[in-house]
């Protein structure tokens, strides 16, 4: 039984805030979260069985990545059925099962929505590929014949994201050539033609599929993507977007015409009831292009992508972080703040590894959950997970390894399963026995979430206690921030009422006139004749009074 949209769903006064605005959203990667049937994947009964355990760590809202009937050539983002749960996973009534038990804890479901392409496995594209140049169902993809004499070279120079050109030649069954398909992403990835009508329209219905079954809302993958330039014209020589880089106008991102597209979701979104939350995945040029997806009548967030990709430098974040809200603020949309996700290397690790990391992880995050606006966190960063950067050649599966010819190694070494308990890998992912689909670090033993919960100088112990303080604590979530003098290398500002966060980025101790009651600190600080001592790479949360 789906659930009906208000059931259970958190109170009408929580949502009359906009629940967006202050919410810190945990991403589920739902692969390699936790797997109930021993499978080695993880699946939604597994996610359901451990949700106690994220309303414990105090998130507001969890986003599970695609767990649709897929092929998995990229992960789950190659769709083959958009209404349809894929079997590894679980099945409809797991959803439901696993929605109803979310709401039940207080916790708003997000799910995927992959509107740019479709698997080659969906049945519209068997429909394309059978059908002949010209016919209505190739239309709803974007075939071309190719250039050159013989139509051998692509339509145009464009390439996939993944490495290669981003078209590829259909063959007729007898081997004769035929015409181009375009796929930003993998071969197994075709672009839908978003100038179709019945596209819009398939779209909408799928919205409505999942909206009836109470999602409070949908991450949209590629959101920037679905419109290209109607010429397909060539681009510069050198110029390409690389994941989470949108550096470059280009002929297929970014175009005027996806905004119209949204407006339309957003109205669809607005006529349920509740409060439906649609958050861009959007990766263009700057935080004014990203506000563009952000104005009243479009969608409600954007991912910070500016933030997560930042220095560890107090001048960089800085500009980062009054750069994000001035120009959300100009649409009045709330900013979001997000370090980690499925497609980069974990944080710890970029900010250099081992202890060095994880103190700068730990200081990145005080400081993101004391900024004004919402937060996402990404599975396994609440125990300070590195990124597994030796996985073996033949465990890898993102298809950038095989595309790039094997120069690239891809996302996998953030995409590992969870270690939950014990102290042999698979770490509590699955039932004894479990072979999961990546192989666990054995020195994770130390990290899983039974080792961390009793410690209190842990990481987990410090995502919780800074989660349950951001819900005490009024000042924080939206809002605005006013910066407090500081030395070279610190950030500090004020949130009222009566909250100060220091973070400080230089390699030496730094001394701040600040007094105050220390709330929470990343690190060892102390509070000494009306100054906070903080060390290096160390953030502190104080109250201040009013
Ligand atoms: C998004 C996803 C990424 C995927 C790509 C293609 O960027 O986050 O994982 O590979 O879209 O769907």
């Amino acid at each position: 039984m789906p659930t009906a949209p208000e059931s259970g769903s958190p109170s009408p006064t929580t949502a009359q805030r906009e629940w967006w605005r202050d919410a810190v959203i945990y991403q589920i990667y739902v692969r390699s979260f936790a797997d109930s049937n021993g499978d080695g994947e993880g699946d939604l009964p597994g996610i359901r069985e451990r949700l106690p355990e994220l309303a414990e760590l105090g998130v507001d809202a969890v986003w599970l990545t695609p767990f649709y009937v897929s092929p998995l050539a990229d992960g789950g983002y190659d769709v083959a059925d958009y209404r349809g749960v894929d079997p590894r996973f679980g099945t409809l009534a797991d959803f439901d099962d696993l929605t109803a038990t979310a709401h039940e804890l207080g916790l708003r479901v997000i799910i995927d929505i992959v509107p740019n392409h479709t698997s080659s496995a969906h049945r519209w594209f068997a429909e394309a590929v059978a059908a002949e140049p010209g016919a209505p169902a190739r239309s709803r993809y974007i075939f071309r014949p190719g250039r050159g004499p013989d139509g051998d070279e692509p339509p145009n120079n464009w390439e996939s994201i993944f490495g290669g050109p981003a078209w590829t030649r259909l063959k007729r069954p007898d081997g004769t050539p035929e015409e181009w398909y375009l796929h930003l992403f993998d071969p197994e990835q075709p672009d839908l033609d978003w100038t179709r009508q019945e596209v819009h329209d398939e779209f909408d219905d799928v919205l409505r599929f999942w909206l009836d079954r109470g999602v409070d809302g949908f991450r949209i993958d590629v959101a920037h993507g679905l419109v290209k330039d109607p010429g397909l014209p060539d681009i510069p020589e050198g110029q390409k977007a690389g994941l989470l880089n949108g550096t470059n106008r280009l002929p297929y991102f970014d175009q005027d015409g996806v905004h119209e597209i949204y407006r339309r979701w957003s109205a669809i979104a607005d006529s349920y009831p509740g409060e439906r939350a649609l958050v861009a995945e959007a990766w263009v040029e700057d935080a004014q292009r990203v506000a563009r997806y952000l104005r009243p009548d479009e969608l409600h967030q954007a991912f910070n992508f500016e933030y997560l990709n930042a220095e560890w430098d107090s001048d960089v974040l800085r500009q980062v972080i009054d750069g994000s809200l001035a120009a959300n603020g100009v649409v009045g949309a709330p900013t979001t703040w997000v370090l980690s996700n499925h497609d980069v290397t974990r944080h710890v690790t970029r900010f250099g590894g081992g202890e060095d990391g994880l103190r700068r992880a730990r200081a990145a995050t005080l400081l993101t959950l004391a900024l004004p606006g919402s937060a996402y966190l990404y599975q396994g960063e609440e125990l300070g997970l590195p990124e597994v950067t030796d996985l073996p050649d033949d465990a890898l599966q993102d298809p950038t390894w095989e595309r790039s010819g094997r120069t690239e190694r891809g996302r996998d070494g953030c995409r590992v399963p969870l270690p939950w308990e014990g102290s042999e890998p698979p770490f509590g992912f699955g039932p004894d026995g479990t072979v999961p689909w990546l192989p666990v670090p054995a020195e994770w033993a130390g990290l899983t979430r039974e080792a961390q919960r009793e410690d209190p100088d842990s990481t987990l112990s410090m995502y919780t206690a800074a989660l349950r303080a951001r819900r005490g604590f009024a000042a924080l979530g939206d809002g605005a921030l006013t910066w407090i003098d500081a030395p070279p290398g610190v950030l500090a500002f004020r949130r009222e009422p009566g909250f100060a966060c220091a973070i400080n980025l230089s390699e030496d101790e730094a001394v701040l006139a600040l007094t105050g009651e220390l709330l929470l600190a990343s690190g060892k600080v102390e509070l000494r004749g009306g100054a906070l001592v903080l060390p290096a790479d160390t953030t502190a949360w104080l109250s201040i009074g009013y």
